[in-house]
């Protein structure tokens, strides 16, 4: 695998590469990325990643220091999971000013994960569109169980017409159903017994619609209520709309379940389609 940091290295060597598919993430790799990968391999013929922890998309008492960077690993796998060519660059490598010209989504911005992290989706589509001029991909991979900035990436491409085909990958989870996560890492061994609740609530928030419950609301609070008494601090736990994460309108249409929740002081996030 080669691997480049500077953006002029990694344009060259990408020159009459044919088909690139390319997997951005912020590194601390799991099973959950190299499936990305795997994905990516069936999209084109050179398989890029990249691995930057992107400061713009972390709020100032967000885990940016400490979220976790363990490079060495991460090649490793990137290697054994076949990938031809990894972009890992410096801060200053990305940003070698302040990035003043930024990407603003629309209102989606605000709502479920973006209501409690201000600023998250700026930093997350600004990133993205900067990686997407260095890369130059004809396809990229990112993973379904950030599942609103997957969609922000989809608007985002669309409307901006990037010649780029956004594939979403599924979830990769623990036997236990946990949804694998490079935060599951702060989690410590009583927090990771307790962890597979989220997902288990999902699921039965996501049966009962299925059984004819329409009152989405109740599902939600009972949730709620069940995460609160087993001591989880939550930001929402919302039934919505798949096609642009508004409430559902009684029409029938493809719902998701979105949670956010914080265990300890591990926030973690996870979703269901219905
Ligand atoms: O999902 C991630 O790991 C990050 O948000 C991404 C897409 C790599 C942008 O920094």
């Amino acid at each position: 695998m080669q691997i480049h940091s500077s953006i002029a290295d990694l344009r060259s060597a990408l020159k009459g590469r044919g088909r690139v598919v390319f997997v951005p993430t912020m590194g601390n790799l799991h099973a959950g990325h190299i499936s990305l990968m795997e994905q990516a391999r069936t999209h084109g013929d050179t398989v890029v990643a990249s691995i930057f922890v992107n400061r713009l998309q972390f709020g100032p008492n967000e885990d940016f220091d400490k979220y976790p960077r363990t490079f060495q690993a991460d090649c490793d796998k990137l290697t054994a999971a076949g990938v031809d060519v990894l972009f890992a660059p410096t801060e200053t490598d990305l940003y070698p000013e302040p990035q003043e010209y930024v990407v603003e989504p629309p209102a989606i911005q605000n709502i479920l994960d973006g209501e409690f992290r201000p600023g998250h989706f700026r930093g997350v589509a600004t990133v993205v569109l900067k990686l997407f001029n260095i890369v130059q991909p004809q396809a990229a991979v990112f993973g379904k169980k950030d599942y609103q900035q997957l969609m922000v990436i989809r608007n985002m491409t669309r409307q901006l017409a990037l010649p780029i085909t956004i594939v979403g990958g599924e979830t990769v989870r623990a036997d236990d159903g946990l949804a694998l996560s490079s935060r599951n890492g702060y989690l410590s061994a009583t927090e990771r017994a307790e962890a597979p609740r989220l997902y288990r609530l999902l699921n039965e928030i996501r049966d009962a619609i299925r059984n004819g419950e329409s009152d989405t609301a109740k599902l939600e609070q009972n949730a709620m209520a069940d995460l609160a008494s087993a001591g989880w601090k939550t930001d929402y736990v919302a039934v919505r709309q798949q096609s642009d994460l508004s409430v559902p309108n009684g029409v029938n249409t493809p719902l998701v379940v979105l949670a956010a929740s914080r265990l300890g002081n591990t926030r973690l996030i996870d979703n269901i389609e219905v």
